[in-house]
C-alpha cells in the first residue's frame, strides 16, 4: 500500500526545524528509514568533491565511499540529475552493492541553482519496492528537505 505522502511531508515539515543541512539530513534519512517499509538503507551522498559522491548522514549498514560519477546507480543520477527508479539492481551492470540484501533502488538528485548538492538514496531488499507513486512521493519529500534547509553551492 502506498503510504500517505501527504501527512509525511507534514510530518517532515514539523521535524526540520532548523536550517542546517546536516542536521537536516540526519533526521531526514531517520525519518524515511522510520516511516517508509521495506528499506534496508537511506541516505545522502553530497557532492564535496568534482564528479565525487561522497558518503552523507545515513541509515542502514556501512556504505560505500566515494562513489564516482561515472559508476552506479547514484552516478547516473548525478550524471543525469534525473532521478533513477530501479526494479532489480541486479540487472543494472555497473550496479554498486554495497549491501548484498538490496534488490531495489530509487536515487533523486538535489539541485540546487543548477548546481548538483547530492543525491538521496533508497534502497529496499524487495524486488520492485518503488512504484511511481512512491517516487512522485519521495521527490515531494526530497522538496520539503530542500525549502527546509540552507543548501550552499558546492564545488
Ligand atoms: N547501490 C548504489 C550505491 C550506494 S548504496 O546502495 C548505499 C549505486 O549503485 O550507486
Amino acid at each position: 500500500m502506498t503510504p500517505d505522502y501527504t501527512l509525511l511531508d507534514r510530518q517532515l515539515e514539523a521535524l526540520l526545524d532548523t536550517r542546517d543541512w546536516l542536521t537536516n539530513s540526519a533526521q531526514t534519512c531517520a525519518f524515511l528509514m522510520q516511516e517508509l517499509p521495506e528499506l534496508n538503507w537511506a541516505g545522502f551522498y553530497l557532492h564535496r568533491k568534482p564528479q565525487t559522491l561522497c558518503l552523507g548522514p545515513f541509515q542502514g549498514k556501512p556504505a560505500c565511499h566515494p562513489i564516482p560519477f561515472a559508476k552506479g546507480v547514484c552516478g547516473a543520477a548525478a550524471r543525469t540529475l534525473t532521478t533513477q527508479r530501479i526494479d532489480d539492481v541486479h540487472a543494472v551492470a555497473d550496479h554498486i552493492a554495497c549491501d548484498a540484501a538490496s534488490r531495489a533502488e530509487l536515487v533523486v538528485p538535489i539541485v540546487v541553482e543548477d548546481h548538483l548538492w547530492g543525491v538521496l538514496d533508497l534502497d529496499s531488499p524487495v524486488m520492485g519496492r518503488f512504484s511511481e507513486q512512491d517516487q512522485a512521493g519521495i521527490e515531494t519529500l526530497v522538496g520539503v528537505f530542500m525549502t527546509r534547509t540552507d543548501l550552499m553551492a558546492r564545488p
